[in-house]
């Protein structure tokens, strides 16, 4: 079972300082998690830290029983896919890999679907949910883009919104891009969070497309974790977090006993392959001539590329594309609940070491405290930069050892999760990672998006000192 705990750390002998931006979460009952802001930009020891962390609800796994259990796992079997359709269609949850993690998937037009997708994850009614679709045209029917048209002098003012938003899913769909756009009458404003907005996308791995297919219908998908866990991006993850909850879960190692053969495309296909959510682009038109592309969320697809890809379609001097990540707490409706400050936090207390302090050689300058410290934590480390560490910590893995962002973001959930199982972590601790953000291309977007989840994870917290 899944609960919120309040932890008493050992941590209040540790004393170093560190820079902070917290947000804290109490429990009020079933279904209503809520947050309180708590930033701060001032030095603050680290007792009082691990004070505001402890005050954070930690989300603790029990495990589920199988007498409580109500989620099953189905195969990929087409008999399986097929009944799964129309259990979407019916109103009820199907949790499906994509090509980033696993979604939480419902009748994207039905509201009470809708309804049953954000009690299950617990999840504040304010966080707007991403539809899924196939095609471009199934999202064209979703969006509002009729904006520009200026009927009085012909073609002149072209409707430059629908433009971009046509050059955008044909160039990045299906995969891990998804495009938030002015939204029609017809779609339910709980999918939205009333902004009058919806993102949609078209997931690439085909037990997805699949799945829609059979649904016959816009799924409504967040990532399938309870709200501010580590997403998921195998069926163990989904179901520890969601066992107790009335929901099929797809999972193609289910050795199938069932009719029908394996959705062919999908057999030799992993799971999850990106290993992070979808960048999230939004499109905004401020006036008739000219629009903006906010870059809400850091995936697999670089603000260079959307860059590159408007200016193919000869938009680029309509369009500015910004970066438009902030942090924010869950009672503003509009942006992204993955900019909350604290989101796929594990359960143990989680820290960035400042590059300041590793890059001048860890090894030779630990303290006894650190030392000790050391014995009860968990390095999650990327590309070597913590490895001085490896010997004296409790347990230690490298997302990747060479430094490959897409090996980091393909493993960083599961590490998440698997520094949460050892065995008397008191914390964990991740490298601060620096980069330029000014230029960042295919290959740095997805390091981007490995180092906003660390520092998600770690709620922002970057310390100089392991005490
Ligand atoms: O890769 C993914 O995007 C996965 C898979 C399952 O497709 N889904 C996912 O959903 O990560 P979720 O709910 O965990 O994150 C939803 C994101 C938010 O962070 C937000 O940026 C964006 O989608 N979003 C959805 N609707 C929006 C809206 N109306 N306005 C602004 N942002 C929106
Ligand atoms: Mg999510």
């Amino acid at each position: 079972m899944l609960i919120l705990a309040l932890t008493k750390s050992t941590f209040t002998t540790c004393t170093s300082a560190f820079t902070t931006s917290v947000l804290s979460f109490t429990r009020q009952g079933r279904g209503s998690l809520s947050q309180q802001k708590q930033f701060s930009t001032i030095k603050k020891p680290l007792t009082a830290m691990t004070q505001a962390q402890n005050d954070m609800t930690s989300v603790k796994q029990e495990g589920v029983g199988n007498e409580s259990k109500k989620a099953k796992l189905i195969s990929t079997s087409s008999q399986s896919i097929s009944e799964a359709g129309a259990r979407i269609r019916s109103g009820h949850l199907v949790s499906f890999p994509t090509e980033t993690v696993y979604g939480l998937g419902c009748h994207a037009i039905d509201p009470v679907a809708v309804a049953r997708v954000f009690e299950a994850k617990e999840r504040p009614l304010t966080d707007p949910l991403i539809v899924h679709i196939n095609e471009p045209q199934a999202a064209l029917k979703l969006w509002d883009a009729s904006y520009s048209c200026d009927e009085t002098d012909g073609n002149s003012h072209e409707n430059l919104e629908k433009k971009a938003l046509v050059a955008l899913s044909d160039g990045f769909w299906p995969g891990p891009l998804t495009i938030v756009a002015k939204a029609a009458p017809a779609v339910p404003s709980i999918i939205m969070a009333n902004t009058g907005y919806v993102a949609c996308r078209s997931p690439s791995h085909p037990i997805a497309r699949a799945l829609i297919d059979a649904s016959g219908v816009p799924i409504a998908a967040p990532s399938a974790n309870k709200f501010g866990h580590v997403s998921p991006t195998r069926a163990a993850h989904v179901m520890n977090d969601l066992g107790l909850e009335d929901v099929w879960i797809v999972d193609p190692d289910l050795v199938q006993n069932d009719a029908g053969s394996d959705i062919a495309a999908a057999k030799n296909e992993v799971v999850c392959d990106v290993g992070v959510e979808s960048t999230v682009a939004k499109v905004e038109m401020v006036s008739e001539t000219s629009g903006i592309v906010s870059i809400l969320r850091h995936g697999a697809v670089s603000s260079m590329e959307i860059m590159a890809c408007l200016e193919a379609a000869d938009l680029s001097r309509h369009f500015e594309v910004k970066e438009k990540m902030q942090s924010t707490g869950e009672n503003v409706s509009h942006v992204a609940p993955g900019q909350t400050i604290r989101h796929y936090s594990p359960n143990v207390q989680s820290f960035m070491i400042s590059h300041e302090r590793y890059s001048g050689g860890l090894e030779n300058g630990l303290g006894e405290g650190e030392l000790k410290c050391l014995e009860s934590a968990v390095i999650i480390d990327f590309g070597h930069r913590l490895s001085s560490l490896k010997e004296k910590s409790l347990a230690y893995r490298d997302l990747s050892a060479e430094g490959n962002s897409s090996t980091a973001a393909a493993n960083v959930f599961d590490t998440l999760r698997w520094s949460e199982n050892i065995e008397g972590a008191q914390r964990v601790y991740f490298p601060e990672i620096i980069i330029d953000e000014s230029n960042v291309g295919k290959e740095e977007a997805l390091v981007l998006a490995v180092k906003d989840r660390l520092t998600r994870a770690a709620s922002g917290v970057v310390i100089d000192s392991l005490e």
